[in-house]
């Protein structure tokens, strides 16, 4: 589905660079669930930031169903990531002005699509993600949890092939933190989307089917593959 073929990125703050992905290779397939893990600075956001097309590698390729994708013009990148990607991020990044129905409205606005296309669908996505009886609360209104599982039902809307995750319960107690990655791994389970999700907690290990370690901006070239377990 996904395939990234030597990327790195270079940051350059003056004379100094900062290489934080270094000659970074693997394959994303249909379906799975992968969590990156792994210390601070290691390049994880970076690589989730060139994966979703936020950010611009330095070099290496990325393609997505065998087509590169790494230099299309900007219209077409953010056509692609607003139809077939979705991200969430740790800092939940809700419009503080619009209603949660609002918020998870929005990239389907921003396609261009008619409301009858977005509107039931939005509502199921929140009652998908255990909110039915918060649609019209605003962000402020809603506890840290319940505003990421706005991001997610946000995420959804424009039914995407894959969700990136960098840190979803990095603001979040256990508790919330439990539902918000359970509530990823049924998107993956059920609606087959394939996941990407970035944890420092050990103990979200047992939600990913592979596991990828980042160091110094490497993967560890140790892949474990969990799903036969
Ligand atoms: N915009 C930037 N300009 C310069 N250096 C950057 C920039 N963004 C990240 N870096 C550097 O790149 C390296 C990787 O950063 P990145 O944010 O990908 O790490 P991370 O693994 O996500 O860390 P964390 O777990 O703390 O979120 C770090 O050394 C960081 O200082
Ligand atoms: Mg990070």
């Amino acid at each position: 589905m996904i395939s990234v073929e030597n990327l790195s990125k270079i940051y350059s703050l003056g004379r100094v660079k900062v290489r934080a992905l270094d000659d970074v290779s693997m394959d994303i397939s249909e379906g799975e669930m992968i969590g990156v893990m792994d210390k601070s600075g290691s390049g994880k956001s970076t690589l989730l930031r060139q994966l979703g097309l936020i950010d611009w590698p330095t070099t290496g390729k990325i393609m997505m169903d065998y087509q590169d994708i790494t230099n299309l013009p900007e219209n077409r990148r953010s056509r692609l990531r607003l139809s077939r990607l979705g991200y969430i991020f740790q800092e939940y990044a809700l419009l503080p002005e619009l209603t949660a129905q609002e918020n998870v409205c929005l990239p389907a606005m921003m396609l261009g699509k008619k409301r009858k296309q977005y509107h039931a669908h939005s509502l199921q996505l929140l009652e998908l993600v255990g909110l039915k009886d918060r649609i019209t609360h605003r962000p402020r209104e809603l506890s840290g949890g319940e505003q990421q599982r706005v991001a997610i039902a946000r995420s959804l809307v424009n039914n995407p092939e894959i969700i990136f995750a960098d840190e979803p319960c990095a603001n979040l107690d256990s508790v919330a933190s439990e539902v918000v990655m359970e509530t990823l791994a049924r998107l993956n389970k059920e609606l087959k989307v394939t996941v990407v999700f970035v944890s420092h907690d050990p103990d979200d290990k047992k939600y990913a089917k592979k596991l990828i370690f980042l160091k110094d901006g490497k993967i560890v070239p140790k892949y474990l593959n969990l799903s036969s377990k």
